[in-house]
């Protein structure tokens, strides 16, 4: 049973829910887990004054995601930061690009999962995660995201981000906060449930 987590990330918050995330999805027998990341499309001088290039270094060894890695899987969890309430266009622009798996219905009953980040607390986590599933019902996807059986949603003792649509972090407006343990143990809760129901599904 494969699962693949396929993610971009500019500052590398997102990198480190999708490692917690196919952290999780370690932890289901037979399952088995792979990153991807998908290309850059900003111009190197952009990442360079933005901090972006040398963030992005960090996860360099991810390799790139082709479509074939979605066609190849049981599961698919991708990753994106928000872009003004919506997936980042890095995101886009590949998904755009399976259109042939569309047409062969090569996704239909996959097993699909979306986690993102923002840098304020009402910065669109849930406008980006829910648009985001347009996108897998289209493809046939069967969406799966983070049932209140993760009683970490409700913690109310700290500021944090986790969603019933799929996990989340929220970075500061500079970037400075890195996923606290309460998002991390939420991702891996996203990556060992969602196995979980492609583990079901694949024993059919
Ligand atoms: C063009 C642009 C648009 C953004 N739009 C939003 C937004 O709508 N809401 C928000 O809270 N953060 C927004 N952000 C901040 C990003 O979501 C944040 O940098 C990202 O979550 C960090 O994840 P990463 O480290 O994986 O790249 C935006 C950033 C950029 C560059």
């Amino acid at each position: 049973m494969k699962v693949h987590v396929v993610f971009y990330s500019m500052y590398g918050h997102v990198w480190r829910l999708a490692e917690a995330v196919a952290e999780g999805a370690r932890e289901v027998p037979g399952a088995a887990v792979k990153l991807f990341q998908v290309a850059e499309l900003a111009p190197p001088d952009v990442l360079e004054k933005s901090g972006a290039k040398a963030a992005r270094a960090a996860f360099a060894h991810v390799p790139l995601a082709a479509v074939e890695d979605l066609a190849a899987a049981d599961a698919i969890l991708f990753g994106t930061p928000t872009r003004f309430g919506n997936m980042c266009a890095q995101m886009r622009n590949f998904l755009d690009q399976t259109g042939p798996l569309w047409m062969k219905g090569a996704l239909v009953g996959k097993v699909g999962g979306v986690f993102t980040s923002t840098a304020s607390q009402h910065g669109g986590q849930e406008t980006t995660i829910t648009s985001f599933h347009s996108t897998l019902l289209h493809q046939g996807m069967v969406i799966v995201g983070v049932p209140y059986a993760e009683q970490r949603l409700l913690n109310m003792e700290e500021i944090s981000g986790g969603t019933p649509y799929g996990a989340s972090t929220i970075t500061k407006g500079d970037g400075s906060r890195l996923p606290s343990p309460n998002e991390l143990a939420i991702a891996r809760f996203q990556g060992r449930h969602t196995a979980q129901i492609a583990a079901r599904l694949a024993a059919k």
